[in-house]
């Protein structure tokens, strides 16, 4: 689903890419894309396409219960890697992977588009002209009340979005982190409060809910005589010195393009992998080594949300 919307399409329109080969189990799945972008050399068995193929990065774009070992094989081959979020199930993932990849030497990007957002950088870097961004606030919202049953809980998955870009808004290190929890009308947590206090003196506030009307990722940036209130999908408005009006912005019109992989920041995430692979110097805004430390985030969210629970568990 993610290769096909937005990963083969980017890399599809770099220049500086070929695709030179492609695997997956489902051979009908491979068959549609590989056809699609004309890539000749196809695998079921993805270790016969590492060992046969000449590379220099490598895509591991699937959930994330079957990603580590992957991508654990393609760092022992020392290529460089792609992958979506989150970086692995459990810290422990994470880590072992952002070393790994330290000791191989390799270039690596997690698929946190939304650093790489046009809109949400515009609007970034005007409020941060008058001064540092003092607090900001991320809401990630959709409509689906059903019980998450896919491999990764909410928090793991669409909860890394929010904590990763509120990172990415206040800048310095996430010191302190208080999180609340709701399970609506679901058995498991479908709503996350969390407060992160930075080192800087920011204070980045996410407001995550699966039990809303409809979806949107929404942020609200504030420095000293600006504020923002950008939806990363839709509009954005910069607000400065007291100004109601406001200035609008289009995520369309700020890139000159209708194409989601553009608009919603893949095509640059993807441009700033390519690009320092073949540079050598490293250009990319989410590496294993800084996505670590949004997991440490994520993990401490969810070891607050057993201790709500208590020791003892809560069975539903
Ligand atoms: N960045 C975002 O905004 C965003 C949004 C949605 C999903 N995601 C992430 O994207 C990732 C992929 O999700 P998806 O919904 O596209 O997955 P998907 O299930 O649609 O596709 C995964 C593909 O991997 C293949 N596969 C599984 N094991 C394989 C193996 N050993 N060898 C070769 N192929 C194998 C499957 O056959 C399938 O075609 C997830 O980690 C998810 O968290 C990110």
């Amino acid at each position: 689903m993610m290769a096909n919307k937005v990963h083969y399409p980017s890399l599809a329109a770099l220049k500086n890419v070929e695709i030179v080969a492609i695997s997956d189990l489902d051979a009908q799945k491979m068959k549609d894309t590989a056809d699609c972008y004309g890539i000749v050399n196809r695998y079921q068995d993805y270790r016969s396409m590492l060992d046969q193929q000449r590379l220099d990065g490598v895509y591991v774009i699937m959930q994330p219960q079957y990603m580590y070992d992957i991508v654990r094989d393609c760092l022992s081959r020392r290529l460089h890697v792609f992958c979506e979020k989150p970086l692995g199930l459990t810290l422990h993932q994470a880590e072992t992977l952002s070393r790994l990849a330290r000791q191989a030497g390799v270039v690596t990007q997690v698929g946190h588009q939304r650093r790489s957002s046009p809109i949400l950088n515009v609007l970034l870097n005007a409020c941060k002209k008058g001064g540092s961004v003092n607090h900001a606030v991320c809401e990630f919202y959709k409509c689906d009340m059903s019980a998450m049953e896919l491999a990764a809980d909410h928090m793991h998955d669409d909860c890394s979005h929010s904590i990763d870009t509120l990172r990415w808004i206040c800048g310095g290190e996430v010191v302190r982190v208080e999180a609340r929890f709701k399970r609506i009308n679901t058995p498991d947590i479908n709503w996350v409060h969390a407060t992160l206090e930075f080192d800087n003196g920011a204070t980045g506030v996410l407001i995550n809910s699966w039990a809303s009307g409809r979806r949107v990722f929404r942020v609200s940036i504030h420095s000293p005589g600006a504020c923002a209130d950008v939806e990363l999908e839709n509009k954005a408005f910069l607000y400065e010195n007291g100004d109601y009006a406001g200035v609008e912005y289009d995520c369309k019109q700020v890139v000159n393009s209708d194409e989601f992989y553009v608009y919603g920041g893949f095509v640059e995430k993807s441009r700033e992998f390519v690009d320092s692979i073949e540079s050598g110097a490293c250009q990319v805004s989410s590496p294993f080594e800084d996505v670590v430390k949004t997991m440490r985030v994520l993990e401490t969210i969810v070891a607050q949300s057993i201790l709500t629970d208590g020791i003892g568990g809560y069975d539903r």
